[in-house]
């Protein structure tokens, strides 16, 4: 397949927002696991880049509790050692022009360590005579709870906060809660801890996070839905045949066995990164863009998922091999993972969509750990065109149209066609039409955490899931974890690491006629010259 790319951008009308960068209002970040690895290096570098980006107001302050024996001073050590960290490394994700010390002192300066056991009542008193203080110099007393823990606190936390009487608003001051993935392990402990929560909260208080909507190119599924002319008219069962969605990773399990093992690819990675994906690409269009209208119709969308068949789910787990050119071990031999572990680092689902839009159009899901690349990506493919004009080319043999959506890395999108190769005869060749991000735009310094710490604090939940999308999502993947608890796999570690993924993988399509696109090898990148 040749390629159409073109390094240099065709020039466009360019719209952009003229508007002086909105500055959320004064309010106070409290952060439970305030001394862990999600806050070091997610929430408080996205800080950082807020800061920079002149987002957070003058009466803006930080509160970190944590267990152990670090204080204030400690706490701002590690924290500015992670961002230096980040700032040495550079690239897509972090500035790599050094650490802006003033944007670091506006922070720091706005930070407080409470050192306290979150699981007991008395770090809460003491919060509330910190929250006091800080209210009585903002002015305002908004508060955000940030919940950077274990799933198991979620529940408890809330109960203690609430006892306290902290999430209590009041004319003029709001009480919001930002819960950290995962929610739930199963339909019945998300509809209870939903339960749990909303006898405390309400569910406009409720931020229950999924990072992949923090992701640029996530976001802009929905512009390039409901923005442009072009697409919508293709988007439905008529013109589409299928859709792939792929989430490839190239790294393992990594030290997270004690979590991973108990959890699995299809609860860590499907009814919420995979589902983002998959609402963005099939929800029905919004009446409005606001939150509770986009919220609505993804809700609707993922209870017209056909309860899944156990045929139609795949699972497969890492033996040894070699991924990026080094040898790794299998999943059984990770640290804090059972040698003998039936749980799957790879799953691979066909979906099917009972609405007008999509009746009869396969939707196929995968995501794995060490994998051939890391890539995560949106394929549409077309369905032929309806006879073949062209002799001696089949139309079974014609390329196919596939729009792709690059979510990362190498973020964009592409369209591959057929085009006449040059000559007397007419032959017939696969080419794409690419855009890349990185051409038109200047990269972002994100870690991917700041529009929605950022939402939060504004407050506009549209890319946070509510209490029924959530419960719609685990109901729809249920059948399938009810079908695997009764059946262990017989044939694990079943792919070397390093490959595509177990071979069943491959069948589940076969079955249809189709194909997995080869991953990390979109269609934009394959050439035959
Ligand atoms: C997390 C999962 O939620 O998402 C991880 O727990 C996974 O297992 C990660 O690796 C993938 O996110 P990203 O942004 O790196 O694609």
């Amino acid at each position: 397949m040749t390629s159409a790319t073109s390094p240099a951008p065709i020039p466009v009308a360019k719209v952009t927002r003229a508007t002086v960068a909105r500055q959320a209002p004064p309010a106070t970040l409290v952060i439970f696991g305030g001394g862990g690895d999600l806050t070091k290096r997610l929430v408080v570098p996205a800080l950082y880049n807020l800061v920079r980006a002149g987002r957070l107001a003058d009466g803006f302050s930080i509160v970190g509790i944590g267990r152990g024996d670090a204080d204030t001073q400690s706490w701002h050590h590690n924290l500015r050692q992670m961002i230096e960290s980040l700032a040495a490394e550079g690239g897509g994700e972090f500035s790599s022009d050094g650490i802006d010390e003033e944007a670091w002192d506006w922070l720091a300066r706005r930070m407080t360590f409470l050192t306290g056991d979150f699981t007991q009542p008395e770090v809460y008193g003491r919060l509330k005579t910190v929250l006091a203080e800080q209210a009585a110099k903002q002015v305002n007393g908004n508060v955000l709870f940030y919940l950077a823990v274990a799933d198991k606190f979620f529940g408890p936390i809330i109960e203690h906060l609430g006892r306290a009487e902290l999430v209590r608003q009041t004319a003029g001051a709001w009480r919001r809660v930002v819960i950290e993935k995962p929610f739930g392990h199963d339909l019945a402990s998300a509809r209870a801890l939903n339960a749990q929560i909303l006898g405390i909260l309400n569910e406009d208080q409720i931020y229950r996070i999924d990072h992949f909507l923090g992701k640029e190119t996530v976001q802009n599924i929905l512009v390039l839905r409901f923005a442009n002319g072009i697409f919508e008219p293709l988007w439905n069962r008529d013109h589409v045949s299928h859709v792939q969605i792929t989430a490839a990773e190239t790294v393992g399990v990594e030290t997270r066995g004690r979590f991973y093992d108990g959890t699995g690819a299809l609860r860590d990675m499907v009814p919420n990164h995979l589902f983002q994906l998959l609402a963005m690409i099939a929800m029905e269009p919004p009446i409005s863009f606001n939150a509770n209208d986009v919220r609505a119709k993804k809700t609707e969308l993922f209870c017209a998922i056909h309860p899944i068949s156990p045929e139609d789910a795949v699972r497969g787990q890492y033996g040894a091999g070699r991924v990026l050119g080094k040898p790794v071990r299998d999943y059984r031999h990770e640290p804090n993972v059972a040698p003998d572990s039936t749980t799957e680092t790879y799953v691979a689902l066909k979906l099917g969509i009972d609405n007008w839009r999509w009746a009869r159009v396969p939707f196929y899901l995968r995501t794995g750990k060490y994998l051939a690349a890391r890539t995560t990506e949106i394929a549409i493919h077309f369905r032929q065109a309806p006879y073949a004009l062209f002799r001696e080319t089949p139309v079974e043999r014609l390329p196919r149209n596939i729009l792709t959506l690059r979510i990362q890395p190498d973020e964009g999108l592409s369209v591959s066609f057929s085009a006449k190769r040059p000559g007397q005869d007419i032959e017939i060749d696969g080419v794409a039409m690419d855009f890349s991000y990185s051409d038109y735009f200047e990269p972002l310094t994100a870690v991917g955490y700041e529009t929605l710490i950022y939402d939060c604090l504004i407050g506009d939940p549209m890319l946070f899931q509510r209490a029924d999308t959530v419960e719609a999502a685990w109901c729809a993947v249920q059948p399938v974890l009810d079908a695997w608890a009764g059946r262990p796999p017989g044939d694990f570690p079943n792919y070397a690491a390093g490959s595509s993924g177990p071979d069943t993988a491959a069948r589940l399509l076969a079955r249809e006629g189709h194909t997995w696109l080869p991953i990390g090898a979109g269609p934009h990148r394959r050439r035959s010259r």
